[in-house]
């Protein structure tokens, strides 16, 4: 029980990733406060027991990310740990993007980062330690067609986890984790927008050296790793956890 004692807020904690760090840090003793827009996020805190409260909250809103973290400090004490994880998706280019998806995207993505780790820092500094892991992607590295909005907010979390681990370290430790291809709602949602979502899944699986798609419990155990005890020389670094995505270089493929 690495985290017994310990207060971990996960946002976009309702289901796929987030739903996999909820159980990690909650098997390992954390009390945690899942924040999600999703109600479904309430039967998974009921399910697990009286260490984990759900707290509707749209963390791309100052107001409700502010209320929300002294909500967790009143009834969990904390956090001690910040899952960023809340993230959508939405396929456009750069001249196909209105404003209003450009700001949707930056805000759910990347500012909600920004304004769980403004407001949970302090409760962290209270108790004389803390740490932040940002969920990005693969895709902060290397990009898929049509995914400008998401690439971009993806790479500037790796600008806010080195600030926040340069500004606030020792005590506060910050980490991004980056994901490769991963079985989740929002992967499978991505791909039924395709006319053949069989194949599609195929090459997802063949685009990964390991010949797979990853699983949210291998990111939750990765989170887990880092968050916990035995992640404490981990600071203002990406992480990526990707089955070998983007490795090798085209035309690297032999008959044998
Ligand atoms: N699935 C993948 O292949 C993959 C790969 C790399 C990175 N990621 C990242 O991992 C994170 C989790 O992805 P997932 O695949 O589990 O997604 P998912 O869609 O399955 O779950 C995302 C969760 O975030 C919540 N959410 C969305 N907007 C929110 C808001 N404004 N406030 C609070 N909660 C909100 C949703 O309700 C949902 O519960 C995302 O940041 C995503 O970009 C996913």
């Amino acid at each position: 029980m690495q985290l017994t004692g310990k207060t971990a807020v996960i946002t976009g904690g309702a289901k796929g990733i987030g739903s996999a760090c909820v159980r990690a840090l909650h098997a390992e003793g954390a009390s945690i406060a899942i924040l999600d827009v999703e109600d479904y996020g309430s039967e998974l805190a009921a399910g697990l027991g009286e260490r984990v409260i759900f707290i509707h909250c749209d963390v791309s809103r100052e107001s409700d990310v502010s209320a929300a973290m002294a909500e967790v400090n009143d009834r969990l004490g904390g956090p001690d740990i910040l899952v960023n994880n809340a993230g959508i998706q939405r396929y456009t280019t750069v001249t196909e993007t209105t404003e209003e998806e450009w700001d949707l995207v930056m805000n759910v993505n990347l500012k909600s980062a920004f304004l769980c780790a403004k407001h949970a820092i302090p409760h962290m500094q209270a108790r004389g330690a803390g740490v932040v892991v940002n969920i990005s992607s693969v895709q902060a590295f290397i990009s898929q067609k049509t995914v400008a909005p998401y690439v971009t907010s993806k790479t500037a979390l790796l600008g806010l986890t080195r600030s926040i681990a340069v500004d606030y370290g020792p005590q506060i430790r910050c980490v991004a984790v980056c994901p490769g291809t991963i079985d989740t709602p929002m992967l499978r949602d991505a791909i039924q927008l395709s006319p053949d979502p069989e194949a599609v899944y195929q090459e997802c699986m063949d685009m990964h050296l390991v010949k797979r798609i990853g699983t949210p419990e291998e990111v939750a155990a990765l989170v887990l790793l880092v968050a916990g005890p035995q992640g404490g020389f981990f600071t203002g670094q990406a992480i990526r956890i990707d089955g070998g995505l983007g490795v090798t270089i085209a035309g690297s493929k032999r008959e044998d």
